[in-house]
Formats: structure tokens, C-alpha cells, sequence
């Protein structure tokens, strides 16, 4: 009988026995990642704020993988974040793999938003990984625990109607590098992809909410085009996986070249003086 080449993939077990939470694995890029580690054969935990999201994520991905579970949190509260990390660890023992996916984003110029706004946004990205990471540590496989934060061009460019977003990613790259010194002598590895713009997902929906923009967008990408969410997972399959053991410290882009260039390609014209 023939086997479609995807579907070997999709069902080789590289990640069997490994245990794996998606923090903001309810939806979009994250979930996709979630899948891809669930149809590898690890065991997956995903959290987010909205229960209902929470409860459709875990049943879908309970199909694929029948121990996957979810847990309703919000990554701004570290006691919340202690606690599901504490259900994951009693439930399926020590974490591997610890994916840090949760994000707010809204396009807005600085002299317009509020510092509510602005913090808002570095609360949910940047101290959410920081709430994520410190609360995991306490239950990492010691060696061989991989952490990998979803960054984004933001963490290395500068966009008009993105400085909350860009401090917040630039935080993130930042503290991938810093934590990757601290925790690397005892065999964590700690590192984040950045994904260009992602085809079909919220963060698009807001960022590129024209057919124009979208087309400048495109544009602006070398390969002409916006990324598909399974090729983000596969990236992190990588880096989670035994082909990057040596890789630590490292801020992965996967954006079809969007940032190869100097950036100047492509702004956020809504808020263009
Ligand atoms: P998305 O579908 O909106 O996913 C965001 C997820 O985070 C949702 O599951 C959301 O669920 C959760 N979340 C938000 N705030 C949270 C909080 N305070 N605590 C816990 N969970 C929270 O977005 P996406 O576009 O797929 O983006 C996913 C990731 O990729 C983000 O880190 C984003 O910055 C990055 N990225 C995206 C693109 C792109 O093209 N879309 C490009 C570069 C980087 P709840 O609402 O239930 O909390
Ligand atoms: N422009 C300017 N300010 C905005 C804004 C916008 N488009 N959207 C929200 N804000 C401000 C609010 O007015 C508020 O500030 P204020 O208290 O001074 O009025 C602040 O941001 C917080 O908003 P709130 O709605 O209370 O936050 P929340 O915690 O409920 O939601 C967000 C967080 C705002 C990031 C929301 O968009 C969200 O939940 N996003 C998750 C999904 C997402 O962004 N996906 C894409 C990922 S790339």
C-alpha cells in the first residue's frame, strides 16, 4: 500500500514519551505547533485566558494524542502559571519541552496609546515568558529540558504602531540569550523562532487587515509569500528536537527572508505621519 510522504511524517514518533505545554496553545501558530508535537507522540498541555478555547483546543488535540490536556491561565498571573505548571508536572511528571506562545498585539502609535496599553502588551509577551520560564524551571528534565519562545520581526526591527510590540519581543529575544547562559550548564536549552507573517492567523488579521496591506506585505517577503503555520512548527520541531542539541541561545527567523533586508520594505501605514 502506498503512504503519502506527509503522513509519515505526521505520525513519526520523535517526540514519543516527552512531555510538552504550549503556553497560548489554544489557537493560531501555537496550536499548530501543539498538533505537530501531538502527532509526534508526545504529550501535550496547552493553556490560554478563554476556558471555552481551552476545553476545544484539549478536545482536538485529545484526538490525536488521548492524553493531552488544557488548562485555563492567564500568563500574567504567576501564581496561575505555578499552578498549571504543577498539574502538568503530577499529572505527566518532568517537562521537556516548554513552548512560550502567548501575545497581544494591536497596531497603535505611541502618542496615541495609553501606558495601560503599552504595558498590557509587554505584561502578556515578555513577562508572561519570564512567569512561564521561572515557574517551569522547578519542574525541567535536568539535562535535556528545551524551552523555545515564538519571538517575532519585531524583536529585531523597528515598526511605527509597534513599540509596544517591539520592546516586548526585543525583551524576549534578550531573555532567551540571558537565560540561555544561566540555565545551559544544567542542560536547558533555551532559544526562540521568529516567524514572519503567518498565513490565516489573528496576528495578520490585525497587522495586514487590508488586501492592500497584505499585498505590500507580501512584497516585502523574499519568497513572495506569507508562511503556513505547519512550517512554524516544524521549525520548532527542529529546535525542540535531537537535531539541535547544540543549539542554545539562538533567536531562529522563519519568515521566508522578511528580515534579511533592511526593513524598509514594509510599515504599518495606518499610523504613517
Ligand atoms: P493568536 O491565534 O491570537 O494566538 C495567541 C494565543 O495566546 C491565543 O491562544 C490566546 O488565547 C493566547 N493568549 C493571549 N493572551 C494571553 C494571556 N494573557 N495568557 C495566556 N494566553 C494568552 O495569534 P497568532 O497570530 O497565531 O500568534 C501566535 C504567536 O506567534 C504570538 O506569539 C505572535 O506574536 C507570534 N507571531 C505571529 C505572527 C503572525 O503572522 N501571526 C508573526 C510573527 C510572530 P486566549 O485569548 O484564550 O488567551
Ligand atoms: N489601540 C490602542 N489601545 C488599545 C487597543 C488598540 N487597538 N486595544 C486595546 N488597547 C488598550 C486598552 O484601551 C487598554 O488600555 P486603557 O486601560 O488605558 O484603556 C489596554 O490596551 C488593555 O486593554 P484590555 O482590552 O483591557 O486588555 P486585555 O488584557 O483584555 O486584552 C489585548 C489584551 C488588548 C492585547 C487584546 O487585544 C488581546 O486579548 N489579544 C490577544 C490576541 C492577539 O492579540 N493575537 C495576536 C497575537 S500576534
Amino acid at each position: 500500500m502506498l503512504v503519502r510522504e506527509d503522513a509519515l511524517v505526521k505520525t513519526d514518533p520523535l517526540f514519543s514519551g516527552k512531555t510538552v505545554f504550549v503556553a497560548g496553545g489554544t489557537s493560531g501558530i501555537n496550536l499548530e505547533i501543539a498538533r505537530s508535537f501531538a502527532h509526534r507522540g508526545a504529550r501535550v498541555a496547552v493553556a490560554s485566558r478563554d476556558p471555552a478555547r481551552v476545553d476545544a483546543a484539549a478536545a482536538e488535540l485529545r484526538a490525536i494524542s488521548p492524553a493531552a490536556m488544557g488548562l485555563p491561565c492567564d500568563v500574567r498571573d504567576y501564581d496561575a502559571v505555578a499552578e498549571a505548571l504543577a498539574k502538568i508536572r503530577e499529572r505527566f511528571g518532568e517537562i521537556d519541552i516548554v513552548i512560550s506562545g502567548a501575545a497581544g498585539n494591536f497596531v497603535a502609535s505611541a502618542d496615541t496609546m495609553s501606558s495601560n496599553a503599552f504595558r498590557t502588551v509587554v505584561d502578556i509577551d515578555l513577562i508572561g515568558t519570564f512567569n512561564l520560564y521561572r515557574a517551569a524551571y522547578l519542574h525541567l528534565r535536568c539535562p535535556g529540558a528545551s524551552l523555545i519562545a515564538i519571538s517575532a520581526p519585531q524583536g529585531s526591527r523597528a515598526y511605527a504602531g509597534q513599540a509596544h510590540v517591539c520592546a516586548a519581543k526585543a525583551g524576549i529575544n534578550m531573555l532567551t540569550k540571558c537565560l540561555a547562559l544561566e540555565w545551559g550548564p544544567q542542560g536547558i536549552r533555551v532559544n526562540a523562532i521568529s516567524p514572519g507573517p503567518v498565513e490565516g492567523t489573528e496576528g495578520m488579521a490585525r497587522l495586514a487587515s487590508t488586501g492592500e496591506m497584505a499585498k505590500r506585505l507580501t512584497g516585502a517577503i523574499p519568497l513572495r509569500r506569507f508562511g503556513q503555520a505547519t512550517e512554524i512548527a516544524e521549525a520548532v520541531l527542529f529546535l525542540a528536537g535531537p537535531g539541535a542539541q547544540y543549539v542554545t541561545g539562538a533567536v531562529l527567523d522563519c519568515d521566508g527572508g522578511f528580515t534579511a533586508d533592511d526593513g524598509s520594505a514594509f510599515s504599518v501605514p495606518s499610523v504613517e505621519h
